[in-house]
Parts: C-alpha cells; structure tokens; sequence
C-alpha cells in the first residue's frame, strides 16, 4: 500500500494540472520534508511518470504511464469507497488469491487486488484464465454487504452490467452479456468475472469478484486454443487504451449499481442486465453437471438464475452451466 505523502503529493500534482508546483509548496501539503518529496518523485518516475521539474518553478506531471499501479489508478479515481484501498504486485500467481488471504484477514470493503501480470490466473470452473504482462486487467475486488450467501450471484450480474457500462463509456464498443459471466464483443470473450465467498451458513463475510479484461492484447497475445474466442478491446477499436482509466470507470459503475442493488434490490439491475444480454429470446444450449439442457432462454428470476424453456413448454432454473447461444 502506497504512503500517505505519496498520495497527497500525486492528488495536488493532478490538481495543479498544467501548473508546476514548488517543492517547498508540496511539502506543506503532503506534511513532509523537501527531500521526501524528492525521494517520492524519484519513486513515481521509477513507476513511469514523466515529472518535469524546472529550478524555481516545482513540479508538474507531464505524462503518466499506461500501468495499472495504485498511483495511477488513484489518480482521478471517483469513488468513495471502492479502490480506496489498494494492493498491487508486479507480478502474482492469482489477484483472487490474494484477495482471500486479505478479506479473512478483515480486510476493508471496495479493497482491490490488482497486478500487472498472473502467473496462474483461474477462471470459472477450475479453468486457467490467461493473464499475460502489461496488456489486460487483473483485478479481485472486496465487498462485504450485509446480505445473506443466496444473494452472492446477483453479484456477478452486477459486476457484468458494471464492465459493460465501463466499456461503452472508453471506447465506441457494444459488448454484450453472456449469462453468467462472459462479456462479449462480435461472439469472442473480451471479459470474464469469477464470483467467490467466504460466508456462514446465514451471511456473508466478504464477496471476492474477480475480473479478468483483456484490454490492449493484439491476436499474438493469445495462446492458439484462445485466437477464434477471445479478443481485446483494442483488437475491437483498433487502438490501444488506458488500462487505469478503464478499471477507475468499472469501479465508478459497481459502486453506483451496488448501491442501487442495496438501495432498491435486483429489479433496477435485473432490468440493466438484461437489456445487455445476448441470450435472451435465443435458443440456447446450456450444460449443466446434471446434463444439457436445450431451448429458448426466456430471461433471468430475481435471484439471477437463467430460466430456459424446453420444447414440452418445462422451464428449467439453471443455477450453473456453460451456455452456447443461437444452436
Ligand atoms: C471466467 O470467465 O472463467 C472468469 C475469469 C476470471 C479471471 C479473473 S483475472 C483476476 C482474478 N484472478 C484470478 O485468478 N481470476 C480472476
């Protein structure tokens, strides 16, 4: 987690904008000494910020790096509580992991997990989730509502709707919602979410949404079995993004749907989710543990369980299953 100065000293370098600031002045705001400034301005450049600094004038940011460390996700970040804290590593096995170890360590609510790299990413049903260095968002965030263990589904719908909305808000693309968990642009994976809990039987301690975006990949980035179903925002937009600025506006969407969700319950998100979904009226093909299902996807319960209608009119509750659409 990154110092206090270091936070204060970024928020007034933001604010001054264009203008430089003294050392002298940026020592009054952040409390601290000159050469702390200097040493925590040697450790943003050491991050990837270009800081220019003329005699007698201070300091200004002239231009930040695309990475995904707490100085540049913190830097404009709109939110009150999600992504207050911050624990980012270089490199790591698994966000979601950590995340874990934190949240039963009583871990504050919207703390998130991020790193630049997974060495063993995973994703829904005990699958690898390809996480290659620099290129996509790997990002485990801590909720913790007062909400009974039921309810921990309907947080992935909301984390869905949230990443389509981050999406469409930094680039001209329309992706599309795949029930459960799978964000879709033109039928290939652009974003998958991996909801886990530690609850009692009557509560929940704390939600753990993972979410895994591939932002800046090109086709190379993938391996062979991922190059005909998944792609990356910038393959979709034909140009390259900023990583923070798109996990600054997820965290801005959850945490205005979160409180919606808390405020007015799932109706409002529901209605949300499903004007994103891109099965919804389709016949679709679901695989469940207990066998295949086949027939029209009518829409989703309250709960966010999918409801398919079977040729004999039966409608089946899918709790879990892997969805193929337009079979
Ligand atoms: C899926 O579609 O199967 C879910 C993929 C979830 C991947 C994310 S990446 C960040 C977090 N850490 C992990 O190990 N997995 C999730």
């Amino acid at each position: 987690m990154q110092s206090t100065i270091k936070k204060k000293l970024l928020h007034a370098l933001s604010e001054s904008d264009q203008d430089f600031l003294s050392g002298q002045a940026l020592a009054e705001i952040a409390g601290c000494s000159r050469t702390a400034i200097w040493k925590h301005i040697e450790e943003l450049r050491k991050e990837g910020f270009v800081l220019e600094a003329v005699r007698k004038k201070g300091y200004r940011i002239i231009e930040t790096p695309d990475s995904v460390t707490e100085s540049k996700i913190r830097l404009g970040l709109q939110t009150k509580t999600l992504g207050r804290v911050i624990h980012y590593e270089e490199s790591v096995q698994s966000t979601q992991r950590i995340a874990h170890v934190l949240a039963g360590d009583g871990a504050a609510e919207g703390t998130l997990v991020i790193s630049d790299e997974q060495t063993a990413g995973r994703g829904r049903l005990m699958r690898e989730w390809h996480s290659s260095k620099g290129t996509g968002i790997w990002m485990s965030l801590i909720l913790k509502p007062l909400l009974p263990p039921q309810k921990a589904p309907q947080f992935t719908l909301i984390t869905a709707v949230a990443v389509v909305q981050a999406i469409e808000e930094a680039t001209d693309l329309h992706p599309q919602i795949k029930w459960p968990n799978d964000i879709l642009i033109d039928g290939k994976k652009v974003t998958g979410i991996l909801t886990e809990l530690q609850a009692e039987s009557d509560k929940i301690n704390s939600i753990i949404i993972g979410i895994g975006m591939n932002v800046n990949h090109t086709k190379e980035h993938f391996p062979d079995e991922l190059q005909t179903i998944a792609t990356s925002l910038a393959i979709e937009q034909g140009d390259t993004l900023s990583r923070s600025e798109i996990v600054q506006k997820v965290l801005e969407r959850i945490e205005a749907l979160y409180s919606i969700y808390m405020k007015e319950g799932f109706t409002p998100i529901k209605l949300l989710w499903e004007s994103y979904a891109i099965s919804i009226g389709k016949k679709i093909r679901a695989r469940t543990i207990n066998g295949t299902i086949e027939g029209r996807a009518l829409g989703i319960t309250d709960e966010g369980v999918l409801k398919i209608e079977d040729t004999t009119g039966t409608v089946h509750q899918i709790y879990s299953a892997d969805i193929e659409v337009n079979i």
